[in-house]
């Protein structure tokens, strides 16, 4: 029999062909006409080099929930349908492609990134009224708390947008519900305090996703693979958040709800760098690009004030370490008869079997180490150490965030890749 890594795994309609993914990590291929030449030149290379699937980072259901400048919208067919040629080129090479499906809620642009925010054209989407220490951050900014109506509403869209996507030949959808996202802030008692069906206890903060899952079932099809990233959260003491606990019973209602897979993360409440643990990025103040791009997302200092704090208070809270999930994510498996995707700091072909051979999770996936090493995954399959080249060093968070190309921007690994060539 083949090893386990290499054996295929059966997921609704689709057939991964091996059981290394990779993660999603923002591509910047953001919304033009060129993004589908981006995103090909980013994934034809993994699926040529054998990678089994591929995550494309999160995509947003609607202009307004955009978390960065290049995040590309998926908010027509039309713009779904723009990728499908390079949807057929990597599934021509062998492997399949999810679409994560993502809204940044209050956390969108138009709340934070001064040229969007300036020409806003709507309040920014909340679960509930702003935590009274989120207010002063958030000062000008309109919000407004969906009603019970508009969540449906909401939750009918993600339904649309899957149908497109397999339409455009997707192979599946991940649900982008991690890391102080919309969905997030349904299901984190650090953001929701509702008192309608989508408040209160575990299962009312998750039931969003129920009603996620069963649009994506009516438009694009019962077998239509659907997963999502379910968090368990740490948040500055005293504050609520979504416990381990808390994450088992949500994993335990995905696959109650028919959910395909599951991804178990442990995140901070905040959008910061827990979800890629490593050190606080010092490009915002090295690279002079993006310190000019900062400067211009957010100019008063009180704002990029905020940002760096953010980023030093993840790293603080989260420094890098070998697999991070590996507890959450194993319980998780040993509780669920669906499949687990395990993430966050995977980084040797012996983690990645380990984590397959000894049941950890049916999916190992890894991130950053995709932006320098496009071939990594035949290395992997070979059973060689695996990425050489990623230093954690979250150089790519604030370029994702900037708008500018999901590259790595460690100029020392380029120096390192330079000279092995
Ligand atoms: C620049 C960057 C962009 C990311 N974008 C996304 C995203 O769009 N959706 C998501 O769920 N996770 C995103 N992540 C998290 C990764 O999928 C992954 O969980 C994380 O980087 C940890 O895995 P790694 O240690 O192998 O990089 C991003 C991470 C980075 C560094």
């Amino acid at each position: 029999m083949a090893e386990r890594l290499r054996q295929p795994l059966r997921l609704g309609s689709a057939t991964i062909r091996n059981r290394l993914y990779r993660a999603p990590v923002l591509e910047g291929a953001g919304d033009g006409d060129d993004a589908v030449q981006t995103y090909t030149r980013a994934f034809v290379d993994n699926a040529v080099h054998g990678v089994g699937l591929i995550i494309q980072g999160s995509s947003c259901i609607l202009p307004e929930g955009r978390t960065s400048p290049g995040m590309t919208c998926v908010d027509s067919r039309a713009k779904v349908m723009r990728l499908a040629p390079m949807v057929r080129a990597v599934k021509a090479e062998g492997a399949s492609i999810f679409i994560q499906l993502g809204h940044g809620g209050i956390y969108a642009m138009e709340g934070w990134h001064e040229p969007y925010a300036t020409n806003r054209s709507g309040p920014v989407l909340a679960s509930s009224p702003l935590p009274w220490f989120l207010r002063s951050s958030f000062r000008g900014v309109p919000v407004h708390v969906m009603t019970s109506d508009e969540v449906r509403a909401m939750a009918a869209r993600y339904g649309e947008v899957a149908g497109w996507a397999r339409e455009a030949g997707y192979d599946g959808v991940q649900l982008g519900s991690a890391n102080a996202k919309l969905l997030d802030q349904f299901l984190s008692p650090f953001y929701n305090r509702r008192s309608d069906e989508f408040g209160g206890s575990v299962e009312n903060r998750a039931r969003v996703l129920l009603l996620i899952r069963e649009a994506v079932a009516e438009r694009a099809g019962e077998d239509y693979p659907c997963t999502v990233k379910v968090p368990a959260e740490v948040a500055p003491a005293g504050f609520p958040r979504a416990r381990r606990d808390d994450a088992l019973e949500v994993a335990r209602l995905a696959q109650e709800w028919g959910f395909d897979a599951v991804t178990p993360v442990t995140v901070s409440v905040f959008p910061d760098t827990t979800l890629s643990r490593g050190s606080a990025p010092d490009n915002l103040r090295t690279n002079k690009a993006m310190a000019q791009r900062l400067r211009r997302a957010a100019p008063t200092r009180l704002r990029r004030g905020t940002i760096k704090a953010g980023y030093w208070w993840g790293a603080r809270r989260a420094p890098f370490a070998p697999i991070w999930n590996r507890e959450l994510f194993a319980a998780v498996s040993q509780r669920l008869s669906i499949p687990v995707f395990a993430v966050g700091g995977i980084r040797t072909a012996a983690d990645v079997r380990s984590i397959l051979d000894l049941g950890e999770a049916e999916m190992v996936g890894i991130g950053r180490p995709f932006y320098a090493e496009p071939d990594l995954a035949e290395r992997i399959l070979a059973g060689d150490s695996g990425p050489r080249l990623c230093r954690n060093s979250n150089r790519c968070v604030p370029a994702q965030m900037l708008g500018m190309p999901g590259v790595c921007y460690n100029p020392e690994v380029h120096k390192v890749a330079r000279a092995a060539t």
